[in-house]
């Protein structure tokens, strides 16, 4: 992390520096067609930190040859995270990809890597996290982070009312990692939900943490958000009286690391939400373990930044939407937004009729 924040600072300097040269919102119109076919898009992807990750490649190798590109699909190293993904769409500038989709593995720290591409007339898509603190980037395609956000607010309420009609309710609280700008979006969403509820005394939160700074977890990892709720169980919930009904995850990979803490610790599971659809938590809401999930289909949402870039080509103006949780510090980015679907026990095999590896899983 360290070495992020250095690298960070220079960043941002030669950001600043490469804005005014730069138009970025008229890349369809002007100069016709953006890619041809047969070129080539170039998508760099995050550490593989949750399965959504994983089967983004194949989704995109699969989007961008039925359209008729070609495609260059990366993932930074799990070490040497933020350098090896800028170094990645660096080299997709000098190779000369036509487009280059990214999903960042630190959305403040590609300023410099994307002013390079836009000077090179290359078209910059934001893939589900946006970039952050630079003008740089002409498209956003994303799932409706905040709605993530607000489904998962209401699957606590809904989870914890269904096993005890009345409050108040324990909960403690979890959001992403502070490099990836959807986790405060995820986050916001959730509280417009629940700080309400906490306000009126519905909800009551015993160690006090409701601050994105008091609940993120660095690097969306498994280990830290373990590590935090064992520690939240020791502090506030090692009487046997003292019951946690129910904990906010940001997604199933911190799910499930938050109910082994809860397990290790010997108390009964609480009502944990999640996101994803991983292959490992659909069993636990099956069996109750884990309350809920959100699916976000990721060749759908491959298939969305293809499509915007079949438009480009053919020198057609994208359909976007404003949506102000998409302002990244310097413009809001014209976005494409997908629509997230709760899940719970319930309507889990409805929901995942379309994906047979899914729909496996809830038998
Ligand atoms: C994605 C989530 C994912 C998380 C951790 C977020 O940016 O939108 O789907 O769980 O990153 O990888």
């Amino acid at each position: 992390m360290r070495k992020q924040l250095i690298v960070g600072a220079a960043v941002a300097t030669i950001a600043v520096m490469a804005l005014s040269s730069c138009s970025t919102r008229d890349t369809s119109s002007a100069s016709g067609a953006v890619i041809k076919k047969g070129e080539t898009i170039g998508v760099a992807l995050p550490a593989k930190t949750s399965q959504n990750w994983v089967l983004a490649k194949a989704a995109f190798e699969k989007s961008i040859a039925a359209a008729g590109f070609k495609a260059d699909v990366q993932y930074a190293a799990a070490t040497n995270t933020v350098p090896d993904q800028q170094n990645e769409v660096s080299a997709m500038v000098t190779k000369g990809d036509k487009v280059i989709i990214v999903a960042a593995q630190d959305g403040s720290q590609l300023g410099t890597q994307v002013a390079a591409a836009k000077k090179a007339g290359i078209t910059v898509i934001a893939w589900d996290r946006n970039l952050t603190g630079t003008k740089n980037v002409d498209y956003y395609v994303a799932f409706n982070n905040f709605k993530v956000g607000v489904l998962q607010g209401n699957a606590l309420l809904a989870g914890m009312k269904a096993k005890k009609a009345t409050g108040p309710y324990n909960i403690e609280l979890f959001a992403g990692s502070p490099d990836d700008a959807n986790a405060p979006i995820f986050f916001n969403g959730a509280m417009s939900v629940l700080q309400p509820k906490i306000n009126d005394g519905t909800l009551k939160v015993a160690s006090g943490e409701t601050k994105f700074a008091q609940v993120s977890t660095q690097g969306w990892l498994a280990q830290n958000a373990q590590a935090r709720m064992t520690d939240l169980l020791t502090k506030s919930y090692s009487s046997k009286t003292a019951e946690l009904d129910g904990v906010l995850s940001p997604n199933d990979t911190l799910g499930r690391a938050i109910l082994t803490a809860i397990h290790a610790a010997g108390k009964p599971y609480p009502i944990v939400t999640g996101q994803d659809s991983e292959t490992a938590s659909i069993p636990l809401i099956m069996n109750g373990t884990q309350y809920s999930t959100i699916y976000k289909n990721t060749q759908d949402e491959a298939q969305a930044a293809v499509d915007l870039v079949t438009t480009l080509s053919k020198g057609e103006k994208p359909k976007t939407v404003v949506d102000k949780n998409n302002f990244n510090g310097k413009i809001t980015v014209p976005s494409v937004e997908l629509t997230p679907i709760l899940v719970t026990k319930e309507n889990a095999v409805a929901t995942y009729k379309d994906n047979p590896t899914l729909e496996a899983l809830t038998k």
